[in-house]
C-alpha cells in the first residue's frame, strides 16, 4: 500500500538531498546530562511536534525520565543522549527529512516517535532498512503493526483495542446505530474497519461514516453536521485530535447538537482535551462520554512524579492556567518509554556503534548511503525482553506491543471530567474494576436524566401531536387540568413511549371547545376524526375502538398503546432497508 507514496518520497530526496538536510525546520537539541566521564554515549533520535501538547508534554516527560534515570545510581556504562527533531504533525515529508538526518548524520541507535500514524508508516520502513528500533507511543494506528516489522515497537496502545471498549459501551446502554466522526488521516481512518466490525458483533450498525478533512473550516464543519442532524443516529464517536475535535464541538454546540437525545462519545488522546483546554472545551462539551487507558493511581512512583511534573510543567508554560492535569497517559508512557531504552541500552553487549555500510550499493541518494545499525537487533530484543514496574503501571511488551487491558470511562460534568466507570476485560463496563456495578452517568448532553434511545423517530424535526378528550367529571383516565395531562392513559401512553427503543418528541393538545376550555369540541368521533384530518398525529385516551374508528392507524389507552408500539417498529425495520452497510 505504502509503495507509491514510498517512490514519491524518494524522489523528494534525490532532489532536495543535501549534506545536512533537515536543517530548515528542524533543529537539534541535545540532553547530555554526564557527570562521569565514564559512560559511553547512546544517541537516540526524539522526533515530537514541540507545538502541539502531545508533543512538548512527551518532551518534558522524556527529560524528566532521562535525570531520574542517570539519578537513581551512579552505576552505568551508557549514557543515553536524546536528540530532538521539532517536525510539523500534519507533514510527512519534514518527518521523513528528520529521520534521514539522524540515521545518516547523528546515527542513532534508535528512534523515539514520530508523533502521528501518518508520518510513521515511511520512518518505520527506514527503521526495517537500517535496522534502526522505531519506538512510538503516540501512533495508534492499527494499519501500523509490530508484527510486520520486526523494528517497530509500541510502548502504547493500537486503536482496536479502543473499537472494542467502544462496543461495550455502546452495548450496554443499547443503543443500535453508531456514527463515527474522525479525521480523515491514516490515523483517523485506521480504526474504521475495527470499529465496524467490533459494532457488528453488538448488533450495532455503522449507518453513516463521516470523515472530517484536518483542513475543514468552521463552515465545512457546520454543514456535515446539518446532514447528520438530519439522519435519526444521534450516537457519535469522535476520533480526530484536540485541535480539531475542539472545533467540531464548537460547531456541535451551535448547531443545538448537544442538546437533549444526542450521544458523544471520545477516543483517546482526544478525551485529554478537558485536561488540556480547560473551560473553553468543557463550555461546548457538557455531558461528553470519554474513554482512556487506566492508569494505576495506588502507585507511589506515579504520585511523586505527577508532583514533579506540575512543577515544571508550570515553569515552562506559565501561561497555561487552563491546564488542569498535565500527566497525560501519552506524557507516562513517554517517560516510561526512555526508561525502558536507558534500561535495555545498559544491557546491550555490541559495541560498535557505527553504521556498517556493506548493503550500500550505491551513494547516490540519502536513502541508499544510510547504512546499518549493528546493534539495532540485539537493542529491539532487549527492549521487548524489558520488564520493570514503571509510573504507568507494569511495562511489559508482546510481540513489541504494550499490553494494556483497563480503560477508564469519564464524564464531562461542569468545568472538569468525573471518572464514572472502568472498562476491564472480566468485568466489561462497569463502576468498578473488580466486580460488575451498573456504571451511572452524572449528565448526558441536554441535562436529561436518563440514558438517550440514540435514534431519533424521523419527524422532520417536528413534534408529535396528541390530542386528549377533555371530560369534565371523571378524571381517572385523563385530566386535562393539568399541563401536560395526567391520568391513567396518559401514564401508559408515557410508558410505552418511553420503552420504545428509540427517542419519538410528542406533545398533547387537549381537543377543547375554543369558547369553554372546560368541554371537549364535539363528540369522541369527532376527536378520532381529528387524526384523519391530520389536526392530529394520534390521540390518547378512554376511547374504545369500534369499527368506523379503525380507519385512524392509532386506537387507544391499552390497545392503542400495543398497536402503536407494533407501528412504530414496523416503521423502523421499513426505515432500516433504506441504510445501507458500509463496505470496508
Ligand atoms: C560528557 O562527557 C564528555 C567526555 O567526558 C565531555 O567531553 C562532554 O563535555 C560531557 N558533556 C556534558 C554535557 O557534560
Ligand atoms: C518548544 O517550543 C518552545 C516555544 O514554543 C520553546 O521555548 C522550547 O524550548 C521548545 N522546546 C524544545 C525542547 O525545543
Ligand atoms: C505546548 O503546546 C501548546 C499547544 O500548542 C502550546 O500552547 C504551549 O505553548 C507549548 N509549550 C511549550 C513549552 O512549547
Ligand atoms: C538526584 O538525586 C539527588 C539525591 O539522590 C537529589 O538531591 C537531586 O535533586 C536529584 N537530581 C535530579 C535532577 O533529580
Ligand atoms: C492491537 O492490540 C491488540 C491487543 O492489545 C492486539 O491483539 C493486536 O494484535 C494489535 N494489533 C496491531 C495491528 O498491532
Ligand atoms: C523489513 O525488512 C525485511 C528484511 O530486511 C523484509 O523481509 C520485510 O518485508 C520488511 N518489512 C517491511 C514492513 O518493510
Ligand atoms: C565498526 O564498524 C565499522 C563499520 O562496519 C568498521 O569500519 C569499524 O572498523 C568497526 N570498528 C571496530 C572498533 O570494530
Ligand atoms: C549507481 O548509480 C549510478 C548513477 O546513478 C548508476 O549508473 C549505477 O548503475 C549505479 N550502480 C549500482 C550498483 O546500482
Ligand atoms: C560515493 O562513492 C564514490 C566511489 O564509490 C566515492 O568516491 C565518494 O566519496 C562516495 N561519496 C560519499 C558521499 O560517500
Ligand atoms: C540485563 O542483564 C542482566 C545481567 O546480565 C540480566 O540479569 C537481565 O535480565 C538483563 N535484562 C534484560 C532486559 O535483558
Ligand atoms: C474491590 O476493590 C475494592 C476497592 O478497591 C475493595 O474494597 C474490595 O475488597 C475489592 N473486592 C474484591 C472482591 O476484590
Ligand atoms: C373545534 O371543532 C371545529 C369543528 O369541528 C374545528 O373547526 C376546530 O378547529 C376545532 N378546534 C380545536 C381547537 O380543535
Amino acid at each position: 500500500m505504502g509503495k507509491p507514496r514510498y517512490h514519491l518520497i524518494l524522489l523528494l530526496f534525490i532532489l532536495f538531498s543535501s549534506p545536512r538536510i533537515g536543517q530548515n525546520k528542524a533543529y537539534a537539541q541535545g540532553i547530555n546530562s554526564n557527570k562521569s566521564g565514564n559512560t559511553t554515549p547512546f544517541d537516540v533520535g526524539v522526533i515530537l511536534d514541540n507545538s502541539t501538547w502531545i508533543g512538548n508534554i512527551s518532551w518534558g516527560c522524556m527529560s524528566m525520565a532521562l535525570e531520574d534515570f542517570y539519578n537513581s545510581s551512579s552505576n552505568f556504562n551508557k549514557r543515553i543522549s536524546l536528540h530532538l527533531r521539532d517536525v510539523n504533525k500534519d507533514d510527512p515529508v519534514s518527518s521523513a527529512f528528520a529521520a534521514v538526518d539522524l540515521l545518516k548524520n547523528v546515527q542513532v541507535q534508535a528512534i523515539i516517535g514520530p508523533q502521528t500514524s501518518q508520518q510513521a508508516k515511511f520512518i518505520i520502513e527506514l527503521g526495517n532498512n537500517s535496522q534502526v528500533p522505531i519506538i512510538s507511543f503516540t501512533a495508534k494506528s492499527p494499519s501500523l503493526s509490530s508484527m510486520q516489522s520486526p523494528f517497530f515497537i509500541r510502548t502504547g496502545i493500537n486503536d482496536t483495542s479502543q473499537a472494542n471498549v467502544l462496543a461495550s459501551l455502546v452495548q450496554h446502554f443499547r443503543w443500535k446505530q453508531v456514527v463515527p466522526i474522525y479525521a480523515d488521516t491514516d490515523f483517523g481512518n485506521g480504526i474504521i474497519p475495527h470499529l465496524i466490525d467490533a459494532f457488528a458483533e453488538v448488533d450495532a450498525r455503522v449507518p453513516y461514516r463521516s470523515p472530517i478533512p484536518i483542513s475543514a473550516s468552521d463552515a465545512d464543519i457546520g454543514r456535515e453536521l446539518e446532514k447528520l442532524k438530519e439522519m435519526q443516529t444521534r450516537v457519535f464517536i469522535v476520533h480526530m485530535e484536540y485541535s480539531l475535535g475542539f472545533k467540531l464541538f464548537s460547531n456541535a454546540k451551535k448547531a443545538g447538537m448537544m442538546g437533549k437525545g444526542y450521544v458523544w462519545i471520545t477516543t483517546y488522546g482526544l478525551t485529554d482535551i478537558v485536561d488540556l483546554m480547560g473551560p473553553s472545551a468543557t463550555n461546548v462539551m457538557q455531558g461528553v462520554l470519554g474513554i482512556k487507558p487506566y492508569i494505576t493511581e495506588n502507585n507511589k512512583k506515579l504520585q511523586d512524579f505527577k508532583a514533579r511534573w506540575r512543577k515544571r510543567f508550570n515553569l515552562e508554560n506559565p501561561f497555561a492556567d487552563q491546564v488542569t492535569d498535565p500527566s497525560t497517559v501519552f506524557g507516562l508512557w513517554a517517560y516510561d518509554t526512555v526508561w525502558a531504552l536507558a534500561k535495555a541500552a545498559e544491557n546491550v553487549s555490541a559495541t560498535n556503534y557505527t553504521f556498517s555500510m556493506n548493503n550500500v550499493r550505491n551513494n547516490t541518494t540519502d536513502l541508499e548511503s544510510i547504512g546499518q545499525s549493528q546493534i539495532g537487533s540485539e537493542l529491539t530484543q532487549k527492549i521487548s525482553n524489558t520488564k520493570f514496574y514503571g509510573i504507568s503501571g507494569k511495562f511489559h511488551l508482546v510481540d513489541r506491543q504494550l499490553e494494556t487491558n483497563n480503560f477508564e470511562i469519564v464524564n464531562v460534568v461542569g468545568n472538569k471530567r468525573l471518572r464514572i466507570g472502568f472498562w476491564t476485560q472480566a468485568y466489561g463496563v462497569s463502576q468498578r474494576l473488580n466486580s460488575t456495578v451498573d456504571v451511572k452517568v452524572h449528565r448526558w448532553p441536554g441535562g436529561s436524566p436518563d440514558a438517550p434511545k440514540g435514534w431519533e423517530w424521523p419527524t422532520n424535526g417536528q413534534t408529535l401531536r396528541i390530542g386528549v378528550p377533555v371530560k369534565p367529571g371523571f378524571q381517572e383516565f385523563v385530566n386535562v387540568s393539568h399541563s401536560p395531562p395526567t391520568g391513567y392513559c396518559i401514564d401508559v401512553f408515557n410508558l410505552v413511549m418511553g420503552s420504545l427503543p428509540y427517542n419519538v418528541a410528542y406533545n398533547y393538545t387537549p381537543f377543547a371547545d375554543p369558547k369553554d376550555s372546560n368541554q371537549m369540541n364535539g363528540t369522541y368521533d369527532d376527536l378520532v376524526y381529528q387524526v384523519f384530518l391530520k389536526n392530529f398525529d394520534a390521540v390518547v385516551g378512554d376511547i374504545t375502538v369500534i369499527a368506523n374508528r379503525s380507519r385512524t392507524p392509532i386506537s387507544l389507552c391499552l390497545t392503542l398503546s400495543l398497536i402503536c408500539v407494533w407501528w412504530f417498529q414496523s416503521r423502523m425495520s421499513t426505515g432500516r432497508m433504506h441504510g445501507h452497510l458500509p463496505s470496508h
